[in-house]
């Protein structure tokens, strides 16, 4: 994906992208708590959607390998049993290269959501898909999914509305937000509507921390671009060189705590506030949540939802689950 090749920015695009001042409340907030912690959602502008792809693309990286892999042979199935004519709601689609495999997989698809926080990724994805898919009509929205967003209609009335929720990126959230989200949807998708999530399972964790850790560097260059874009759009101060990326797997949590570790004592500016960091301090940037049965559907059932089917691929290392309304 080449993201720095200019997009014709489609008229019809909802765009509520985050703006700089929101970033920076959000940084400056972060960087307030103890320990500090910035939001992970900040590493998907264009530069970190492209790094993303290429970690998407490492040996050990094998999260999106195996989620193709089992979309692609349970999609007869998943198709059968959502039906047709659905609105398509895909929370954070990066690429559209799931949704591809997915749209192209379904009964007479009405319209597709596409709800992301980079422009660039977005317009990129959505003008490869509407070259492939004419009859299915394309309604993109440029946000941060975890606020609110009136979905568009779409011209054709859809059967149901289906939220496509891939990539385990609902592990990038603590339980509370968690359910709030899964919630958010629930209401979002409507009274029959359904939620398609994928979710890493529980596996050795030696296999986990080298897929966040990948030999090549890239998921290390994917951590500090946050620090450069922070600096580029709310002129902070980060000296980029000054802080090492650093992800651990929490046995007792379940979860990667992705973490900068500050190579020394130094000081940050951001939005007029200062801070300090000391050597060795590890300021917290991404959790990457992993689960058991047990607790994917607890989680659905306090937000409302059950578990009505579920697929994992053959070594249970990745799962789909359809939620519907409990
Ligand atoms: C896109 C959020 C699912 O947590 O595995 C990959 C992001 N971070 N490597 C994940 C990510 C570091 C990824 N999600």
């Amino acid at each position: 994906m080449n993201l720095s090749t200019s997009v014709v920015p489609d008229a019809d695009l909802v765009d509520l992208q985050p703006t700089p001042e929101r970033i920076a409340a959000d940084v400056v907030a972060g960087l307030s708590t103890s320990p500090k912690r910035l939001p992970s959602k900040y590493f998907y502008d264009a530069r970190g959607s492209e790094l993303f792809e290429r970690i998407t693309h490492q040996p050990e990286y094998y999260l999106t390998r195996v989620e193709i892999g089992l979309l692609e042979s349970r999609l007869a199935d998943i198709a059968a049993v959502v039906g047709p004519r659905l609105h398509v709601v895909e929370y954070g689609s990066g690429s559209g290269h799931k949704t591809e495999l997915l749209l192209a997989g379904l009964d007479d698809p009405v319209a597709y959501t596409p709800i992301e926080i980079s422009r660039a990724a977005l317009l990129h994805s959505v003008a490869r898909l509407e070259g492939r898919f004419a009859a299915i009509e394309m309604l993109p929205v440029c946000a941060d999914f975890t606020r609110p967003v009136s979905l568009p209609q779409p011209g054709r009335a859809p059967r149901r509305r289906l939220a496509f929720f891939p990539g385990s990126t609902l592990g990038n959230f603590d339980r509370d937000e968690s359910i709030h989200l899964l919630r958010a949807m629930r209401d979002t998708v409507g009274a029959d509507g359904l939620a398609l999530i994928g979710i890493d399972l529980h596996k050795e964790t030696a296999v986990i921390e080298a897929a966040y850790n990948d030999a090549a560097g890239v998921t290390a260059d994917f951590t500090l671009n946050l620090l450069v874009r922070l600096n580029r759009e709310i002129g902070s101060d980060f000296d980029v060189d000054q802080f090492r990326h650093r992800a651990r797997y929490s046995t007792e949590r379940s979860r990667i705590e992705t973490a900068l570790v500050s190579q020394r004592d130094q000081q940050v500016q951001v939005d007029g506030h200062t801070f300090q960091f000391e050597a060795g301090e590890a300021m917290q940037v991404e959790t990457s949540h992993k689960y058991t049965d047990a607790d994917f559907t607890a989680l659905a059932s306090a937000a409302g939802w059950e578990v009505a089917d579920s697929w994992n691929d053959p070594e249970d290392r990745l799962g789909l689950r359809l939620l519907a309304r409990a």
